[in-house]
């Protein structure tokens, strides 16, 4: 199976064929539940997660798998000083798949490498500052979800745009696909790095403007994707306190929004959606955790080889 560290490693049609994938998964779960009978999954999560290690399990669970890992590295071999090549090729003879997080950009790709002798897929759960596909794959299945398309939206991404690995993915993603309008909305030390910058630039028939007013141009978007201010990735303490609470969505500041915007975090939030948000029928984010799963579900089956029962026929009629 193929390692996916970053979504370059999946071709633009292979992440339309997972959108299809999950929607046929979530009307189709009977004829699913047995896809990946006998596999075992391995979660090696070296950094706290609820939602995406969760639903890496799940997903493999919902598929007829079996899931075995670490959440936290204390309780592993990590703590005697084994390296992350050596603990995924001890793992590799063990699992059909391995899903890992790392706080350490480039740790998911070491992994792939490791694991690539033993013929096992390593998915990246998330490494550092750099990527998180997984998350970009339900973001696409939940702008999907709104507009049946991702193309032809006036995209605005709101926060810490500096450390946010999963705006990063998402920007990278969407100019592949092309003809997207991002509003790059963040306070100046928080802007959108350089080289996703440029990537926006070579994209066909995409732009994009850099704005610190969130309410001047929140009527324009069609998609607004909120961020935490990743307190983790700070070196200094009073820059985060200072930051950290530059944007705080509420209902008033969506009176000025289009009725059908769709507002999508990947969460964790603190403090910048007000939970009287919840209720609006803009509200987005607790569906992208679900098209996470089913994302997952569409994923894990297609890096171990395992076709999903009456999908093609479906897919021939459907779409
Ligand atoms: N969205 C996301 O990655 O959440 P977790 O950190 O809880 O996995």
């Amino acid at each position: 199976g193929k390692s996916v560290v970053t979504l370059d490693d999946l071709t633009t049609s292979q992440i339309v064929d997972l959108l299809h994938k999950a929607q046929y998964i979530e009307t189709h779960r009977h004829e699913v539940a047995h896809t990946c009978d006998g596999r075992v999954l391995a979660t090696l999560f070296y950094e706290p997660s609820t939602r995406t290690r969760l639903s890496f399990e799940t997903a493999m669970l919902r598929l007829g798998g079996h899931v075995i890992g670490f959440a936290g590295a204390q309780l592993s071999s990590v703590t005697k000083g084994e390296s992350i090549a050596d603990t995924v090729k001890t793992v590799s003879n063990l699992v059909d798949v391995i899903a890992m997080r790392h706080p350490k950009e480039g740790a998911a790709l070491v992994a792939a490498r490791a694991a690539k002798d033993f013929g096992i897929p390593v998915i990246n759960a998330g490494d550092g500052g750099h990527m998180h596909p997984t998350q970009t794959l339900a973001d696409l299945a939940t702008i999907t979800s709104r507009y049946g398309r991702i193309t032809g939206l006036t995209i605005g991404l709101c926060g810490d745009l500096t450390f946010g690995r999963t705006v990063h993915s998402l920007v990278e993603t969407l100019c592949r696909f092309g003809n997207v309008n991002f509003v790059l909305i963040s306070p100046d030390e928080l802007k959108m790095p350089r080289y996703v910058i440029d990537r926006i630039k070579r994209a066909p028939s995409c732009t994009y403007t850099e704005v610190r007013d969130l309410a001047a141009v929140i009527g324009d978007l069609d998609v607004l994707y909120m961020t935490r201010v990743q307190k983790e990735r700070f070196f200094n303490e009073d820059d985060y306190l200072r930051l950290r609470d530059t944007y705080i969505l509420d209902e008033a500041k969506l009176q000025r929004a289009k009725p059908d915007m769709a507002v999508l975090h990947p969460l964790p939030r603190v403090n910048e959606i007000s939970v009287d948000v919840d209720h609006d029928p803009r509200a987005a984010y607790f569906e992208q955790v679900h098209n996470g799963m089913l994302m997952r579900m569409a994923l894990e089956s297609s890096v171990v080889g395992d076709t999903l029962p009456g999908y093609e026929e479906w897919k021939n009629q459907e779409v």
